[in-house]
């Protein structure tokens, strides 16, 4: 695996740099673009690293899975009347099919529908970032793991594409809680920060039929590691939840800050970061890195 791993980052390496850092946040676009890593954790506990594997970064949209995670513990199947199930074939932050769909988000990992899990997770929390903080730190095996203040300040300042799926989603009665405080949660998990080593650890739950070798606790059990699984290789990379099936084929995650996660069940959890963004907002480096892993290895779902 390390000789795998050298090979790997000697040949993405040219392609590091090349898109652009996400700035709609500008907190975020202050993040230095040169930068790649990539760690595999197994379900017998070898972690594997290469490069910025251990430098923490805005984990993004990739806390849409941990929000989920939470949600589907407490709420089982009827969290699935609030939001749906399918891909969206649109870019993560789009509003037009919201009010088509009567204020319905078509998947978790849409940002419309990752505020309604937060919504659902305020209903459920006294304090929903410390829930998921704690949460993150205990499968992680990090008690150093921080939300970013300045990163979710920025992001509250530009708020009104997230607040303004969060207020019609109000009008159609899918949301109960006060718009402002879900959106200062989801921010603030948003701006966690991670490294390529925390989230490859963190996500190995859902290689292990959804039990955690690090906090020893069953998260989900199997079948809901399963759905968490599917949602991801369904609408894991949005607009790009296509290409990524045909050209790398796990179920994977990922988030503006330039990082992925991918799962190959049964067996290991991924993480690669680096923070310059292709057109569909997904890490352009991290992208080719796994394409050429499931390559290189045979590793696929399908
Ligand atoms: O709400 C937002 O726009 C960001 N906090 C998260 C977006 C994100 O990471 C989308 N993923 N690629």
């Amino acid at each position: 695996m390390d000789t795998l791993l050298t090979k790997i980052y000697a040949d993405i390496l040219p392609l590091v740099g090349q898109g652009k850092v996400a700035d709609y946040i500008p907190a975020l676009a202050e993040v230095s673009p040169n930068q790649f890593g990539i760690a595999i954790y197994s379900n017998q506990g070898e972690l594997f690293q290469i490069g910025d594997a251990q430098v923490p970064f805005s984990i993004q949209s990739i806390s849409k899975v941990f929000s989920l995670t939470l949600a589907m513990k407490h709420y089982g199947d009827s969290m699935w009347q609030r939001v749906g199930r399918e891909p969206s074939g649109l870019p993560f932050n789009s509003l037009v099919q919201l009010e088509y769909e009567n204020g319905i988000p078509r998947n978790p990992f849409i940002n419309a529908g990752a505020l309604v899990v937060s919504d659902m997770n305020q209903s459920r929390f006294a304090s929903p970032h410390y829930a998921m903080r704690e949460f993150v730190r205990r499968v992680s095996g990090n008690s150093g793991v921080y939300s970013d203040q300045k990163v979710a300040r920025s992001e509250y300042e530009h708020r009104s594409r997230n607040a303004a799926m969060a207020y019609l989603m109000q009008s159609y009665g899918n949301f109960n809680n006060e718009v402002e405080s879900v959106l200062k949660n989801y921010f603030s998990n948003c701006a966690i920060r991670m490294s390529c080593v925390d989230l490859a650890k963190a996500f190995n739950f859902l290689a292990n039929k959804g039990f955690c070798q690090i906090s020893k606790e069953q998260i989900l059990d199997t079948h809901q590691a399963r759905q968490v699984n599917a949602l991801m290789a369904t609408s894991g990379l949005y607009d790009e939840a296509g290409n990524f099936a045909f050209q790398v084929g796990l179920p994977g995650k990922s988030g503006v800050g330039g990082g992925i996660v991918a799962i190959v069940p049964n067996r290991f959890s991924i993480c690669i970061w680096s923070p310059c963004l292709n057109k569909m907002g997904n890490s352009l480096a991290s992208v080719a890195a796994l394409e050429l892993m499931t390559q290189q290895i045979g590793w696929s779902v399908y």
